[in-house]
This record gives C-alpha cells, structure tokens and sequence, in this order.
C-alpha cells in the first residue's frame, strides 16, 4: 500500500503537538479508509529540540526535510526560550528551514468560511465569500539581509542594523508564482511595496511589472504601497485576489488578513521552492498560529489550521487531490454542524476541544466517503 511518499512531522513547541496529534488521526483514516500508505517520519524543531538537543534543529533532522517530500511543522517558540541568544532561539529552527530548502514562496491563504462569518471582527458583508491569497517572499529581505547585528559604538551606545535587500531574480521567482496562482482564479495580482521610500521597493515594483509584461499579460497587475494595502485590508478586502510582497510586509499583511477570517486558528500556509525537472517542489506546511503558550498543553486549541495545511500538502505536494477536498468539505461540515472550539466560540454554538474536533472531522470523513 506504500505510496513511496514521505512526510516528515515536527510538532514542534506549545500547541504544536496537541493539534498534530488530530493530523496523525486523519493519516491513519486515509491509509485504513482510502489506501494512502504514507511513510511519516517525526522529528524535533524549536525549544523541543533545543530541550533534547541544545539546537533549534539538528542536521539529522534537516537532512531528513530534505529527503523528504513534506514537511508538516506545528509551531515554535514559548517564554522558556525567550531570553536565549537570537541565534538559539527555537525561531531560528523554522527560519533554517525555510533557508536552507530555499522556501522562497510563502503561500498563506485567508478564506472566510460561511459558518464563521460572524467570528471575523470586520462587518459580515465585508468579508462574507472572502478568499485571497498572500504570497509572501520567505528567504530574503530584511530576515536574511546583510550586513546585521547589534554593535556598540565608541560613546557606548549600541547600534542594531538589519538590511533589506532583493535581486532581480528572487523578485522574479516569488512573482512568478503568484501570477501562476492568479491564473487558476480571477486573475488578479496586487504587488506591495514601499517603492516610495525604499530603493528594493522600486526594484521590487519594476521586476513585478517587467516579468507580467513578458510573460503574464492575461494577469491584471496592480502595485499598491503596502501601508496602503494594510489600510484597504480592513475597508474593502473582498477588492483582492492575490496578493505578492515581500518577506517583511508579508509577515504582517498575512497576520492582518488572516483575522479577516475571524481565527488564526482556522489558517493553513505552504512554503514552496523551485520546481525540480519532474515539477516536484521542496515544501513545508505549518498553521499560520504560533505554539499559543497561554492555551497549550490545555486540550483547547484548534486543529483545524494544521489539518488544513495538511490537506494543501496533499494537494500540492502528495498528489492527493482528492483526499485533500474530503477533508477540506468535512471541515466545513463540522462548522455547518455548529461545533466549535474555543478560539471561533459563538452564541448558540458547542464548545469543544481539539480532541473532539478531531474526532468530528474523521466522522464526517467516514460519512462524505461511505
Ligand atoms: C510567521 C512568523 C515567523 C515569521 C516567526 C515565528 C519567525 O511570524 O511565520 O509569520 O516572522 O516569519
Ligand atoms: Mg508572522
């Protein structure tokens, strides 16, 4: 029943593993109910693996991503970590990741499910039908830029420096794909940068529009200054399909888009490379939400963010089309059900905890695929 397909799982810190735990769940549904024999490995990232380790991720585990077809990460970080060096900070494990398999395409999805409507802090007909897609530019800019650092100067006050810096073709590579994204929907690209003020963002601007001119004339491109697309976010974000930026404004756009939803917990991301010469990409999935200290090791969180960026794994990465639209209608079906856990917690609804939701979700499977 082997797929030759492999996946390596890092639960990671906080939440992280309480949520994957469900994941786990739904691999076991689709080997026993549809066949899928999919090969997981685990491994440890974050403060989990500097508890085992001493290192926000160690080489065998990275030579592990790399062998395999996905990764599915959980979440990093907690204040047991905090007051370590930056470079040993459960954060740098993930930001290693995506680095070292050149995850430069950051695809964060904001879908408004009709259930939740009325979870989304934004009026109903502002977001109702929302769907936009963020690509974000993931191994350059400001995260990776050099020169960086914190250095003392001679009166003994100190001076912290971080550069943001892009090429022509790191532009060129993340657009590319937004516009292939556009293509599969309404066609639609909006570019954010600060062209105004910064030398990338004129750049960025310039390479955005150049390589639609050759190559995606049927896109319609737009460029807005990404202060400007924060603000159009909360007045009218159903104006956007797509929108590409860079590795910074991405970080935050994507936050704010993501609470158009009404939950981060409801959200999914994938992080893709370069196609190989079979069309194969490297790439990892992780829910948009952090390790949430506050609620860990409580049965409380949400899965559904990392059970839906399982689901884009199986589309994008494990040729499982099918499998990924089971379970992507048997999340809606539980939200039309009324269950809900506590983050997405509405009048009238059930509150429940990340186990029963898991176990919703396997019912409903169990129905959809009778
Ligand atoms: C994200 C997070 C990360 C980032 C942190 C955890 C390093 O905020 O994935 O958006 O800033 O990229
Ligand atoms: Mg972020």
């Amino acid at each position: 029943m082997g797929s030759g397909k492999m996946l390596l799982i890092l639960a990671g810190d906080g939440i992280g593993p309480e949520v994957m735990a469900e994941v786990r769940r739904l691999i076991e549904w689709l080997e026993r109910k549809r066949g899928f024999g999919l090969q997981v490995i685990e491994g440890l990232v974050g403060g989990a693996a500097i508890d085992a380790h001493g290192v926000p991720i160690d080489e065998a585990t990275m030579a592990d991503a790399m062998a395999a077809d996905a990764v599915l990460l959980g979440a990093v970080g907690g204040p047991k970590w905090d007051s370590l060096p930056f470079e040993r900070k459960p954060e740098r494990g993930l930001l290693r990741l995506r680095k070292d398999l050149e995850l430069f395409a950051n695809l964060r999805p904001a879908v408004v499910f009709n259930a939740l409507v009325d979870a989304s802090p934004l009026k109903p007909e502002l977001v109702r039908g929302l769907d936009i897609m963020i690509v974000r530019e993931l191994t350059g800019g400001v995260y990776f830029g050099e020169p960086r650092g914190i250095e003392t100067l001679a009166d003994g006050s100190r001076r912290g420096v971080n550069t943001q810096v892009y090429t022509t073709e790191e532009i060129r590579r993340v657009a590319r794909v937004a516009f292939e994204i556009a293509a599969g929907r309404s066609k639609r690209v909006c570019s954010a940068d600060k062209a105004n003020v910064m030398e990338s963002g004129v750049l960025w601007r310039e390479e955005v529009q150049r390589l639609h001119d050759e190559a995606f004339p049927d896109i319609e491109l737009t460029h807005m200054y990404a202060d400007n697309c924060a603000m159009q976010l909360v007045r009218n974000p159903s104006q956007f399909d797509v929108i590409v930026t860079d590795n910074l404004f991405g970080d935050i756009l994507s936050d704010e888009a993501a609470m158009l939803t009404g939950s981060l917990g409801m959200l999914p991301s994938a992080s893709l490379g370069a196609a190989d010469a079979v069309g194969r990409r490297r790439a990892l999935y992780e829910p948009v939400h952090g390790s949430a200290p506050d609620i860990a090791g409580k049965g409380i969180a949400n899965p559904l963010a990392v059970i839906l960026s399982f689901a884009m794994c199986l589309r994008l990465s494990l040729d499982r089309a099918g499998d990924a639209a089971l379970i992507e209608a048997a999340v809606q079906r539980v939200l039309d059900g009324g269950l809900r856990t506590a983050d997405i917690m509405q009048v009238d609804k059930a509150r429940i905890s990340t186990r029963v939701m898991g176990e919703a979700i396997i019912r409903e499977l169990d129905k959809i695929a009778a």
